[in-house]
């Protein structure tokens, strides 16, 4: 199958190529397009051939249920049992946006969509691209993150042709995604609810409108053995082809320890690779040093983590070290991505 790009302008989307994205999505065909957290693999949420496509064409395990997109508030009860009233004051405040929400099913929902679930994943995005796209498409748009299974998830039109290209119809292109991590997933269907994935609308944000949260197990305490209740974080995601490990430690004690290991890895004839920030890379030695933005802004070093470590899979690098991140407002998010990165390999310092 040949896979079509379209270059889209958020000053002026153009209606022609948004229908015809909707009408492939229509058709039971899939469209990748962008969302403010990260690409989406769209296809028709209602259709389960369509659901079926999206686990082939990411070779995703299909127990791995999809997250349903909307673009209108409403179609949420078309689809679910029921909304608990917290839910409410979520989609308040922070619906459109970056934040997906857990709810119990009602029969619309075909069970290839939900991986076998009872539950649904249904989430309202705010880029402008994907809400016309949904619209387009009828309204209920399944997108798991737009990246063949295991690689990091993708914020670039480049990156989803580099994993999809001749797997899907169509690429809608609308430049970088400007968050760059997946949404916070929250499971409703529980009391009180729980976050299962952490994200750019953080626990803090969520705890001022609703009250107290819990945190899934498998997040906080990754090899406590307790096993994921999304089933998507139980398996190993985003790792590059090289090995890495996260460094953790002041950083002073990071930097010395970086130098240190990278020169005794060369030693031995390996290539290195070190993560860094805009305001620590020049102190690194040795090694291909690549940089996710000042680290004192969250957001950019957010935004660019994904496309790093793919940058990383273009060298020949053997081992990578990265430096660690804040554990306030987003870090938690991108330390969670981090860490699945790096299979859980952490070096204190
Ligand atoms: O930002 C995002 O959420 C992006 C964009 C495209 O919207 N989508 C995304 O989808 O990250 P995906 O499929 O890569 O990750 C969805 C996660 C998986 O870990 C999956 O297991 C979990 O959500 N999930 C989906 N439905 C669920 C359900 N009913 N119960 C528990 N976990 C669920
Ligand atoms: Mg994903």
């Amino acid at each position: 199958m040949e896979t079509q790009i379209r270059r889209l302008d958020y000053d002026k989307i153009d209606d022609n190529i948004i229908n015809e994205a909707g009408q492939i999505l229509r058709n039971g065909g899939l469209v990748a397009f962008p969302t403010e957290t990260v690409y989406g693999l769209g296809g028709d949420a209602l259709n389960p051939e369509s659901s079926e496509k999206i686990y082939a064409a990411k070779g995703r395990p299909s127990d791995n249920p999809l997250i349903v997109h909307i673009a209108d508030k409403k179609d949420l009860y078309r689809i679910v049992r029921e909304v608990p009233e917290k839910a409410e004051r979520l989609m308040e405040s922070f619906w459109p946006g970056p934040l997906t929400m857990i709810f119990y099913k009602n029969e619309q929902v075909p069970e290839t969509t939900t991986g076998g679930l009872d539950t649904v994943a249904v989430r309202m995005p705010s880029d402008r691209i994907a809400s016309a796209l949904i619209k387009a498409a009828g309204g209920f748009v399944a997108a798991p993150s737009a990246n063949v299974s295991g690689r990091p998830s993708t914020t670039t039109a480049a990156h989803v042709e580099e994993d999809l290209n001749g797997r899907i119809e169509m690429i809608l292109d609308g430049g970088q995604a400007v968050i760059g991590l997946e949404s916070t997933i929250v499971d409703m269907s529980t009391e009180p609810p729980v976050i299962l994935r952490p994200g750019a609308v953080t626990k803090e944000m969520m705890e001022a409108v609703i009250g107290n949260l819990e945190v899934d197990k498998a997040i906080i305490a990754p090899d406590s053995g307790v096993k994921p209740k999304a089933p998507g974080m139980k398996y190993r995601h985003y790792a590059p082809r090289a090995d890495l490990a996260v460094v953790e430690g002041t950083t002073e004690a990071v930097i010395a320890a970086i130098n240190r290991m990278a020169e005794q890895d060369e030693e031995q004839g390996k290539k290195v690779g070190i993560i860094a920030t805009d305001e620590t890379a020049a102190r690194y030695a040795r090694g291909t040093v690549f940089s996710l933005g000042e680290r004192k802004h969250e957001e950019e070093i957010a935004m660019h983590l994904f496309e790093v470590l793919r940058d990383f899979d273009d060298t020949d690098v053997d081992c990578i070290y990265s430096e660690s991140f804040e554990e306030a407002s987003i870090g938690p998010a991108i330390m969670n991505r981090l860490l699945k990165a790096a299979g859980h390999k952490v070096i204190h310092v």
